[in-house]
């Protein structure tokens, strides 16, 4: 009997996640069923990182890495979500268009999850790529703790890799013990955030992955830290950039140096030495000197034919129209002063705002104003302006951002869900608003979007 697609995509969503770094017992993965594509479950789970200790994690189906869930470009996807956590959740899918019912952000587009309940997220991505799933939920701790995992959005029509990685970037919060450290601290949180300890690529420290002489190689990497910014290189190596942000770009070119904020992916293609035996080694730089990420390393089989990189087709974004598009401000301000307490009496650092407002949260029945309202299918170019000396990788829900420019750099334009504004940057992006909503906008160092750097959007 052939394989369904069902068969297809669960199947490989389980292989991956067997590559387990943990050695301990997990049940077997559920992939799906007649029903679903996907089963996914959070809940606490001990797992192995630092070997010889015990990490009290909170995992997606018993382990780390989570499963990759493989979706296909313009055909539904379900998802069984689970919540077996100790408190209430929400599963997001960041960076994927979708209907704002599906966004899995709580009180604004579902109730929270509670404990023991289950929820089916079900959407037909438009776009190949990329894209994450985490909580929207007590990020800091959810995240920190482990809930975060790739949605793969295979393209319509095949690519022709031979390999095909999804890494995950996550610095944890581990003391030496393997138990966690504090997430956050009011002093990190008024600044660029408390980074953790132990970096790991896929939740192993300086992985090798193996690769077959000459083959081509696409490496999806995915900025998953609450916190961290990563600056990928291969300096020894030709690689070169074929997505930014789950978006292909029109002209692959060269990967120099490229900076990751939270919450950002790059997709990177390379031809893998002809040589058995040889070693690529992935580096993250930090300043002027660069450190081991990964390596990948030739096996010993005959090296596969020739092997070309070509650009990705890309997504059918909707074109902005420039001309007629209503300008918008967003100034993103440090206000280090405001410390007040909230309704219950309790202090509430609130030390980043977006025009002049500072998060406030909510609750059901309790949702703030949004940052702007918008209608619906009107083009809106957004005047994103830092004017704090940190940098933030501001994010929006549920559309697609065409850069315009920048007042630090020249930008050929490309897609994005997520901007790194550096300090004191300005930069404009467009977007047709096609999709009616309430759309979380924040900036995705987790720390800053809990002490105020979030709101949403309307559109209408
Ligand atoms: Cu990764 Cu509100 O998003
Ligand atoms: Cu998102
Ligand atoms: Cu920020």
């Amino acid at each position: 009997m052939p394989l369904s697609r069902r068969d297809f995509i669960g199947g490989l969503g389980s292989g991956l996640a067997l590559t387990a770094c943990s050695g301990l017992p997990r049940i077997s993965l559920e992939q799906g069923n007649s029903q679903y594509d996907y089963i996914l479950t959070a809940e606490p789970s001990p797992i192995e990182l630092i070997p010889g200790t015990t990490t009290p994690a909170w995992t997606f189906n018993q382990g780390f890495p989570s499963p990759v869930i493989r979706a296909r470009q313009g055909q539904e996807v379900s998802i069984l979500f689970r919540n077996r956590l100790p408190e209430p959740t929400t599963i997001h899918w960041h960076g994927i268009r979708l209907p704002i019912a599906m966004d899995g952000v709580p009180f604004l587009t579902q109730p929270p999850i509670q404990p023991g309940e289950d929820f089916v997220y079900r959407f037909t991505p438009p776009d190949a790529g990329t894209f994450w799933y985490h909580p929207h939920v007590n990020s800091l701790v959810q995240l920190g703790r482990g809930l975060v995992g790739p949605i793969i959005v295979e393209e319509a029509t095949p690519t022709n890799f031979d390999e095909d990685l999804p890494l995950m970037l996550k610095n944890w919060h581990l003391n030496e013990d393997g138990s966690f450290a504090p997430f956050t601290s009011p002093r990190a949180a008024f600044r660029m955030g408390t980074p953790g300890a132990w970096e790991s690529v896929n939740g192993q420290q300086n992985p090798v992955h193996n690769v077959a002489p000459g083959s081509l190689v696409r490496l999806r990497f995915l900025n998953v830290d609450n916190t961290v910014m990563y600056t990928l290189a291969i300096p020894d190596h030709p690689a070169w950039i074929v997505a930014v942000d789950g978006n292909p770009i029109a002209n692959p070119r060269p990967l120099t140096q490229h900076e990751m904020g939270p919450g950002m992916r790059l997709d990177i293609a390379l031809i893998a030495p002809h040589e058995p035996g040889q070693s690529v080694s992935i580096k993250n730089a930090k300043g002027r000197f660069l450190f081991e990420l990964m390596t990948l390393k030739t096996t010993a089989e005959p090296a596969l034919g020739s092997r070309e990189i070509s650009p990705l087709p890309l997504n059918p974004v909707p074109e902005p129209d420039i001309e007629n598009a209503e300008k918008l401000n967003f100034v993103f301000e440090w206000e280090g002063a405001i410390t007040p307490t909230d309704k219950a009496g309790k202090s509430n650092h609130q030390f980043w705002t977006i025009n002049r407002r500072a998060w406030e949260g909510m609750s059901n029945g309790n949702i703030p104003a949004p940052l702007a309202t918008l209608d619906l299918g009107k083009t809106y170019i957004f005047r994103l302006k830092n004017v704090t000396p940190h940098s933030h990788p501001i994010h929006l829900h549920g559309f697609t951002w065409t850069v315009l420019r920048s007042n630090q750099k020249t930008i050929e334009t490309y897609h994005t869900d997520t901007v790194l504004l550096q300090k004191n940057e300005m930069v404009e992006v467009a977007f047709v608003a096609d999709n009616p909503g309430r759309w979380m906008y924040h900036c995705h160092v987790i720390e800053h979007m809990k002490t105020g750097l979030m709101g949403y959007i309307t559109v209408r």
